[in-house]
């Protein structure tokens, strides 16, 4: 959610314009953000900002016909709107004082109505409709005419409450200060220039290693240095690390979208996320982290929170768990969860999924977990995320990275890493026998074969979105693990086609979604032959019955003469392992419906990669 970019070129670097290190970082980070875009250069007398509503290739089309002078640092934005509209005016970077100085800021400043009131009373003027402005004017009160950046930065960070990442930057300095609450950033270094970004793969063809500021950490870039100070007022030393994102990843690989490539990779991501876990025919609980076997046995409950496809991960999990380890489990919507009072959390174990680790639901429930007496495990994707460092067990899902919106492999990954949990738990209450869990690891071994079979659908993928994509709306039906898989098809579906889409748990549809069922309602039926499939095979028959146009997707057998279009995915992984057979199919679906419909995959409109606000 909203890219921040900063560089500073040290002087004798005669060859580069900070401006188009700027747009080439912001092009590797627009997937967080993409309905304006600005930059903001360092002049002698100024601050030079240029911004504009739309994607980074309108921005450098912009710069390009400026024919601005060289310059040696600054800062630049993507955006991804929360408090005013996607627009120029509104864009960052945002300046104050005459243009004298200019911040990019991503998250959200709660307090941001009371500062404005009290900067407006001092007969500062507002020209932007956005939240941040207000920490634009209190940085500039303090560093105009010279003030020391630092201080300004931590004099304004004071004031702000909400979750914030900022960088600034004032006329006549070649420096950059910044401020981290909530929000990640960090400063990378390479050949003695120095950056700043939201977040590593986009430094990653730059940098040789970076350094991530922690929450309430002030830092300036001077002189080739940084100075960090921390919340607490002292100077604080934070390690620089090499860069772990592969430059290579942030490529599309040949592929026209990331989407397309991320789904390809669900063999190798799967492979990645059990990797550690399955070399033996027992599962090694000492995997899961220091004292996790002890907590796992101790545990009386578990509760998941996350959002979204994360989410769905969560449901199918729960089914794992309660079958597996006879635990009761629990998958909650972040955004609802942090709300609620919570009497079961206490002695349980809350396990917060997320590609990102940093979706501000997700953190605020996880939190509100910890408070409410649960031990927690961050389930993530990115290992030096917010979620990672504030939990006590962390099970890195080892995707890789995955830039395209709608989320792919993280989904299998974050199922494969859900399952081993499942396993791991059912072995610590010893619940599962041995002959069991060797046949479970087995079947394991075999899901990225599995998958490489199941992305073989693609070309019945390609045929059903034609079927589809000029309905009105399409209806996703499954049973128990299927049913979140059905919410997973539907979610796919619309956020990357824009068409409507509704999963239903199958037993549900009789009262009352069926009423959307005609000859034109085209319905997509998930099934594996397991123990409840004749179940829904009698949905299937209901669906038929009203003429609607089923699409079955099968992973196990079938009685003959099934109505509708059927594909056949192999999925000898059993029933446990089917949902994550069954989601490349899906995932295909949405992609060549929107494919179809021509729309901007990678980006679908009004979203962004990761929601750090609420
Ligand atoms: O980074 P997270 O896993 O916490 O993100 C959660 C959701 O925002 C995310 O899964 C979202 O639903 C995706 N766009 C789905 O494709």
């Amino acid at each position: 959610m909203c890219g921040i970019a900063g560089v500073v070129l040290p002087e004798n670097n005669k060859t580069k314009n900070a401006r188009n290190v700027l747009l080439d970082i912001l092009a590797r980070q627009e997937y967080r953000g993409y309905d304006s875009a600005g930059v903001a250069v360092v002049e002698d007398k100024q601050v030079r900002r240029a911004a504009v509503k739309g994607r980074v290739e309108n921005l450098k089309s912009k710069i390009k016909k400026q024919n601005a002078r060289d310059a040696k640092t600054g800062i630049a934005h993507t955006r991804w709107a929360t408090h005013g509209t996607p627009s120029e005016k509104n864009a960052h970077p945002i300046c104050a004082a005459d243009n004298k100085a200019a911040i990019v800021h991503n998250g959200i400043i709660e307090n941001h109505a009371k500062l404005r009131a009290e900067l407006e009373a001092r007969g500062v003027t507002f020209r932007t409709g956005t939240d941040s402005e207000v920490i634009a004017h209190l940085f500039a009160a303090r560093a105009r005419g010279g003030g020391d950046m630092l201080t300004a930065m931590r004099a304004a960070a004071k004031r702000l409450r909400g979750a914030f990442a900022v960088a600034a930057v004032c006329a006549g300095r070649g420096e950059i200060a910044c401020a981290r609450q909530g929000s990640p950033l960090l400063i990378g270094e390479g050949g003695g220039v120095f950056y700043v970004s939201s977040d590593a793969p986009a430094l990653a063809a730059k940098a040789a290693r970076v350094l991530y500021l922690e929450d309430g950490d002030c830092a300036l870039i001077k002189e080739e240095k940084v100075k960090v100070i921390a919340a607490d007022g002292k100077s604080a030393k934070r390690k620089w690390q090499r860069i772990s994102a592969n430059a290579q990843e942030a490529n599309r690989g040949g592929h026209k979208h990331f989407m397309k490539k991320e789904i390809a990779e669900q063999p190798q991501a799967a492979a990645a996320a059990m990797e550690r876990f399955t070399r033996a025919d027992s599962l090694p609980l000492s995997e899961f982290g220091k004292g996790a076997a002890e907590m796992l046995r101790a545990c009386r409950s578990v509760n998941i929170v996350a959002c979204g496809t994360s989410y769905h991960a969560a449901m199918i999990a729960r089914h794992w768990i309660e079958t597996l380890a006879q635990t009761p489990c629990r998958a909650e919507i972040a955004s609802e969860y942090r709300y609620r009072d919570d009497p079961q959390a206490r002695g349980g174990l809350t396990i917060a999924v997320s590609q990102s680790g940093e979706t501000a639901d997700t953190l605020a429930a996880a939190a509100a977990a910890q408070n409410n007496g649960a031990k927690l495990m961050a389930i993530v994707n990115e290992t030096q995320s917010t979620l990672a460092h504030n939990a006590r067990f962390v099970l890195p899902m080892r995707a890789g990275l995955e830039i395209g919106v709608a989320s792919t492999k993280a989904f299998t990954a974050q199922l494969t890493a859900l399952f081993l949990l499942a396993l791991a738990l059912a072995k610590a209450k010893k619940k599962i026998p041995r002959g069991d869990e060797h046949k479970m690891l087995a079947s394991l071994r075999r899901l990225p074969a599995l998958l490489r079979k199941s992305l073989r659908a693609e070309d019945e993928m390609r045929r059903w979105a034609r079927g589809i994509a000029n309905a009105r709306g399409v209806l996703f039906v499954g049973r128990r693990a299927h049913y979140p898989l059905a919410l997973e098809g539907a979610l796919k579906l619309k956020e990357i086609s824009y068409l409507h889409a509704e999963g239903c748990a199958a037993g549900e549809l009789k009262h009352g979604t069926l009423a959307l069922v005609d000859d034109k309602m085209p319905v997509v039926a998930l099934t594996s032959g397991g123990a409840l499939s004749s179940k829904t095979e009698s949905n299937i028959a209901e669906i038929a019955a009203r003429g609607g146009k089923l699409h079955i997707l099968a992973g196990g057998a079938l009685p003959p003469n099934m109505p509708g279009k059927v594909a056949h995915i192999p999925d000898d992984g059993g029933e446990y392992l089917s949902p994550l057979v069954l989601a490349p199919p899906l995932q295909l679906l949405a992609y060549h419906t929107a494919l179809i419909k021509g729309a901007d995959i990678d980006k679908p409109r009004n979203l962004a990669k990761s929601v750090t606000v609420e």
